[in-house]
């Protein structure tokens, strides 16, 4: 099974990245993954429009890399904006609907090329890492390096204009093999189109790339939710928020899994709203 599909306390983890995106305000999706593993999201998600999206799949069949992800989808993002979420990446903070619809904005607007999310972590030589001047423009990135010119991790969320095919198309296999994001990065900063925006020390960033950050991330969620009574994440609430539903639809999902708690919340946050 893949490890998206795998729970992150009380919901699969691919619900997390795909409320990151619908918090940008993005509907149509193309999920990318093994042919293995595809199934499985199309069973879970279908073609989304339960809660209001349209989500396409493709294949890649071997691990080439991030950046692949825009030759496999050229066709789907071409012409246009677009966002990349990695599917094991849990973002989770205060107001970041509107820091991801103003870094959006950014990008539409045609002020930046490219917007990045940086992070402070401990270990930044396990990721891409990148450093920006006072006006938040990045004026270093490299991948894994063994000595870090900062401590701020590019997290696994990047904002994109309509060039990002031709580069991606024009970029080299790494020496690990992968056509990499941090290239893909590189051109635009090349250009001085590229923008790290700091999420800061009170954000939560969880990567759940190995069984222990996996755990902590669970732990992460089970924590907040218990304490506040809400649930981080739960795609039916996102989108009844962000009105890609509306509120009866919203309590029909809920209905659907009634029984568990899951469902019991999607049905309260609905009359909240208002229904039935
Ligand atoms: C990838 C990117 C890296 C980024 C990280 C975030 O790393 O290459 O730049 O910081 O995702 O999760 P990988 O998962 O390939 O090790």
């Amino acid at each position: 099974m893949s490890k998206q599909l795998l729970p992150v306390y009380d919901k699969p983890m691919i619900y997390y990245p795909l409320s990151t995106l619908l918090l940008a305000g993005v509907r149509e999706i193309l999920l990318i993954s093994t042919p293995h593993d595809l199934p499985g999201f199309q069973r879970l998600l279908g073609d989304g429009a339960h809660v209001g999206l349209e989500i396409s799949y493709a294949a890649q069949d071997q691990p080439n890399g991030l950046a692949e992800a825009f030759v496999i989808g050229a066709d789907h993002v071409r012409g246009g904006p677009s966002a990349l979420v990695l599917g094991d990446n849990i973002f989770h903070g205060p107001s970041f609907s509107s820091t991801l619809q103003q870094a959006a904005g950014r990008v539409t607007s045609g002020e930046s090329g490219c917007v990045l999310f940086g992070y402070p972590v401990k270990d930044p030589q396990r990721y891409g890492v990148g450093e920006a001047d006072d006006d938040g423009r990045l004026i270093s990135i490299e991948e894994k390096p063994e000595h870090p010119r900062s401590d701020r991790a590019i997290t696994g969320l990047y904002l994109y204009d309509e060039h990002v095919v031709d580069i991606a198309a024009s970029i080299e296999p790494s020496p690990r093999g992968e056509l990499e994001i941090t290239d893909v990065n590189r051109a635009y900063l090349e250009q001085g189109r590229a923008h790290l925006q700091d999420l800061g020390r009170g954000f939560a960033w969880l990567d759940t790339g190995t069984h222990e950050s996996l755990m902590e991330a669970g732990q992460y969620v089970r924590v907040l939710e218990n304490r506040q009574g809400v649930r981080i994440a739960c795609i039916e609430e996102v989108a009844l928020r962000m009105g890609f539903i509306d509120a009866r639809q919203c309590h029909d999902l809920g209905a659907r899994q009634a029984g568990s708690g899951y469902g019991e919340y999607v049905m309260a946050v609905a009359e909240r709203f208002g229904s039935p």
